[in-house]
């Protein structure tokens, strides 16, 4: 357990129309989904997040081109690329991510477990290896 990410395989329902892909909480993803955000229009140069949370988990999406995550729980460090709709990778609290690589039409959808709260982030890696070490 917590050797690897979790990215999960959705299926893509598809006819002569084209392609669908459904994401149910508490079914495709394991928590509730209260906020959702995307980033997109990301430089190539630019490397973002940064942190870890105390509560939130989220599930990332690449639903257009792709971009790559650093993840770091402290018994594991892993580069995971996002390249198809089709994959979600599920973030745990005690994930520490960065994103990076981003494609010029990357849009990276984020789930999230809670509503925004700056005080859920943990921002310095410093106290995130002391928050999360003796677990
Ligand atoms: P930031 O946390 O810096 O993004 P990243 O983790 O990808 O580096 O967020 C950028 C800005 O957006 C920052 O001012 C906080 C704000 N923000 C919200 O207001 N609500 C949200 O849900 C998120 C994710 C960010």
């Amino acid at each position: 357990k917590n050797n690897e990410s979790t990215v999960i395989e959705v299926n893509v329902l598809g006819d002569e129309r084209g392609l669908l892909t459904v994401i149910e909480e508490n079914l495709t993803i394991p928590f509730e989904i209260k906020r959702i955000f995307y980033i997109h229009g990301t430089r190539k140069d630019v490397r973002r997040g940064f942190h870890g949370h105390y509560k939130t988990r989220q599930a990332l999406i690449a639903v257009a081109g792709s971009c790559k995550v650093y993840l770091d729980n402290l018994e594991r460090k892993q580069e995971v690329i996002l390249d198809s709709p089709q994959k979600v990778l599920l973030l745990e609290p005690n994930d520490w991510h960065e994103m990076y690589d981003f494609s010029p039409d990357c849009v990276l959808l984020v789930l999230a477990s809670h509503y925004y709260d700056p005080e859920d982030y943990i921002r310095d890696y410093e106290l995130f290896t002391e928050v999360y070490s003796s677990c």
